[in-house]
């Protein structure tokens, strides 16, 4: 049990054609909720850590990567970390000395050749270091357009340029474009299941849902089963930690104490964790 590595359970997710879940993770008590919600289902997890999520903690990556390695070291679940979503090399560098065991470089914003270049150049120096690297692909069909997020409205990833792409850089992971959106609010995105699936077949490594709280649960089952090995969700965790305290504090003004609302809200983090592990990662599908 505890702290093991991000290959070790993807891996074992793509062999079982099942799927690990990823949540982001921003405070303490996202880590313990997650954890707790892993510990619940009889399920492993990844803690992934953005780099945006670095930038609430001052820039600083070490102490809440820290405080998510105590965590996952002691937890009776399976748990991983991950850095997420990175675009600084010293933020790169920061995790190869340290408890994770995976990156994702996120270097979609680029145009294309940059992508390859920058994402070729990290996932050596990352494998050097014995860490699982994720990447994206920004731009889709290679229009030489302005950059376009792998996320945006209408975006999809093109299955020729994936296998390319990861031929290119080395990547041992590829989140992919095939509906989603991040940070949606409301759980109506819909999937382009057929791709996932045509991606799953085409390359020979695993696919990455980014933006996965704006997915429906049959849905989110319905891409598992074509494919989709690493499933990741952050929104739908903040939107559960903040309804909770928005009601602890509307229910008595006078309170001071943060236990009095992080308790309950990590409660809710973790019952709406426990949910979403056991659509995405509770059975093999394939
Ligand atoms: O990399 C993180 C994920 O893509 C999370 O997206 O916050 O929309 O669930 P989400
Ligand atoms: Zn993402």
């Amino acid at each position: 049990m505890a702290l093991v590595s991000s290959r070790e359970l993807i891996e074992e997710a793509y062999r079982a054609g099942s799927a690990v879940v990823a949540f982001n993770v921003i405070t303490l008590e996202h880590a313990e909720a997650v954890t707790q919600a892993a510990e619940n289902a009889g399920l492993p997890v990844i803690v992934q850590i953005s780099e945006n999520a670095t930038r609430f903690h001052g820039g600083r990556f070490e102490p809440i990567a820290a405080a998510a390695a105590a965590v996952a070291r002691a937890a009776a679940a399976r748990v991983a970390l991950h850095l997420d979503h990175a675009t600084e090399a010293g933020l790169v560098g920061d995790a190869l000395n340290s408890p994770f065991s995976s990156i994702m470089y996120d270097a979609g914003a680029l145009p294309y050749d940059d992508n390859v270049a920058r994402t070729r150049a990290v996932a050596a120096r990352a494998h050097e270091a014995g860490l699982w690297v994720e990447a994206e692909l920004g731009y889709v069909g290679g229009k030489p357009d302005a950059p376009r997020s792998a996320h945006a409205d209408g975006v999809r990833t093109d299955p020729d340029e994936a296998v390319a792409f990861v031929a290119a850089t080395g990547v041992d992971a590829l989140a992919v474009a095939v509906g989603s959106r991040h940070a949606m609010h409301e759980r109506t995105a819909r999937l382009d299941v057929d791709l996932i699936a045509t991606l799953r077949a085409r390359l020979t490594v695993p696919l990455v849902l980014h933006g996965s709280s704006g997915v429906p649960d049959e849905l989110l089952r319905a891409a598992v089963a074509a494919g989709m090995t690493k499933i990741n969700i952050g929104t739908a965790l903040n939107i559960a930690m903040t309804r909770s305290v928005r009601a602890s504090l509307a229910a008595d003004d006078t309170v001071v104490d943060p236990r009095v609302y992080l308790a309950p809200a990590r409660e809710e983090v973790a019952r709406v964790a426990e949910h979403l592990l056991r659509v995405c990662g509770g059975e093999v599908v394939r």
